[in-house]
């Protein structure tokens, strides 16, 4: 039998450690919270993309009665993103969210299993990495590739 060891690689940076361009994506998206719409779990994220000619798109989570009709932040932001500027590669994204009394967390929320899918694409799409930033008052988890969130990923084979 072999063995795979499937390694993430994640700094933990303080926002003074942050370059002014992060910070400013950082800042993007926690306004973003702010205009989350879920009024089911009162739980807001804020999601801030970054385009190759420094545009900075953002999104929230936007929830529904039929609870499965609602969209995460990061895929509201990714899909406008390309939608808006198709020929604009993403370069990082920024997440951020607060909890039901409106703090915002201490330790970061990672995207969860469908968004990773959608910003997997995207970054096949940039042709380059997609840096992730997670946002907690305790420290800002930088993850330098999409690859890194989602190993072992579906790809359709043969796909380029
Ligand atoms: N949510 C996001 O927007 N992004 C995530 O990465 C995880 C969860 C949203 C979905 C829902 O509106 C709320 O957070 C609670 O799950």
């Amino acid at each position: 039998m072999k063995e795979l060891d499937l390694h993430l690689h994640v700094l933990v940076k303080q926002e003074e450690e942050l370059t002014p361009e992060e910070v400013e994506l950082l800042d993007e998206a926690r306004r973003a919270t702010y205009r989350s719409y879920a009024p089911y779990s009162h739980f807001s994220v804020g999601a801030a993309v970054a385009l190759a000619d420094g545009t900075i798109v953002s999104g929230s989570n936007q929830e529904n009665a039929a609870y499965p009709s609602g969209l995460c932040a990061e895929r509201t932001a990714v899909f406008y993103a390309n939608s808006q500027y198709p020929d604009q590669p993403i370069r990082r994204i920024c997440i951020v969210a607060r909890d039901t009394k409106g703090e915002f967390l201490q330790r970061p929320i990672s995207p969860c299993g469908a968004c990773r899918q959608v910003l997997l694409e995207a970054e096949q799409r940039a042709g380059g990495d997609i840096e992730v930033l997670l946002y907690g008052t305790e420290g800002i988890y930088a993850i330098s590739s999409v690859k890194d969130l989602l190993p072992l990923c579906f790809e359709l084979p043969g796909r380029k």
